[in-house]
């Protein structure tokens, strides 16, 4: 089977070809950089997954801890572009929590832009990246990990880290967790309806409705996460009521609270919220 033949199957029927959709590295520096250097060669919609990432990379230059069969790290190579870096992003943390949550019992939520928080501690990033030619965006790269089994986490991440095993008592077969991801990722971006992954955003967010800390260079300021709005930006309003729409860019947020969270409110398609499973960086 060519790799094209696989991206038709993959977007008809995913559950049906299980074997050979997706390439299995034992080992390799980035699976990001691994689709960088064969992208040429690569259809659209081709994944590759890695046993462990010798330079797994995270969002802001930072690294991504990817010990030997300890995680999910796979990467999505995008060369059909109908959407934006924005939304290919949001899609696959939406598919993360409602895969988890469908298929592992566990609530998971997502801490803005999207990172994929449990019980206040990160599970996983994304990291998408564009590559352009002469001004033109050519292929985008959805890279995903997910802390799976518990490691030796370097000391700077260890407390705000987990993993998780530590929340399901399913048997968690990393090729069947990124099988069912892939599959919702993609439900969402042939999705008729281009605003329903806003709403499940919306409800799987952690930082909705919360006190948080805007930073951004070296200025932050005290807002109120108000909304999700329809471009995905998070509309705040800050102490001296001015409201401010913020995209990913270089803005981060910390939530203010860090104490217990079990009244915090549920999210509903309406946009009402709760967050019991995300409360600090
Ligand atoms: C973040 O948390 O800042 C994003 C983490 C993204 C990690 C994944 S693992 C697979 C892919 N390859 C990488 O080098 N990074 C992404």
């Amino acid at each position: 089977m060519t790799d094209g033949q696989l991206t038709i199957i993959l977007k008809r029927d995913w559950f049906l070809f299980r074997e050979g959709i997706m390439k299995i590295l034992k080992t390799i520096d980035s699976t990001n950089e691994y689709i960088k250097r064969n992208y040429e060669v690569l259809n659209d919609g081709y994944i590759v997954r890695a046993r462990t990432q010798t330079s797994g990379k995270g969002r802001n230059g930072r690294q991504f801890y990817s010990p030997d069969d300890s995680g999910l790290y796979m990467s999505v190579l995008i060369k059909t572009i109908n959407k934006s870096h924005a939304e290919f992003s949001a899609y696959m943390a939406v598919a993360v929590t409602e895969v988890l949550r469908e298929f592992y019992n566990t609530k998971s939520s997502i801490k803005w832009v999207n990172d994929i928080f449990i019980d206040g501690k990160k599970l996983g990033g994304i990291l998408c990246e564009s590559s352009y030619m002469n001004a033109k965006l050519q292929y985008m790269i959805v890279g995903l990990g997910i802390n799976i089994y518990r490691s030796d986490y370097p000391i700077e991440i260890i407390d705000k880290t987990t993993y998780l095993s530590k929340y399901t008592d399913n048997e968690i077969d990393i090729n069947v967790l990124a099988e069912k991801i892939v599959a919702k990722f993609y439900y969402y971006i042939n999705h008729e309806n281009p605003l329903e992954y806003l709403n499940a955003y919306r409800k799987s967010s952690c930082v909705l409705f919360e006190d948080i800390i805007v930073e951004s260079g070296n200025n932050s300021f005290e807002a109120r996460a108000t909304a999700i709005d329809d471009l995905g930006q998070l509309v705040v309003v800050d102490k001296n009521g001015n409201v401010h729409s913020l995209s990913c860019g270089e803005v981060h947020v910390k939530l203010v609270d860090s104490g217990d969270r079990s009244e915090r409110h549920e999210i509903d398609n309406n946009g009402n919220a709760n967050c019991n499973s995300c409360h600090m960086l």
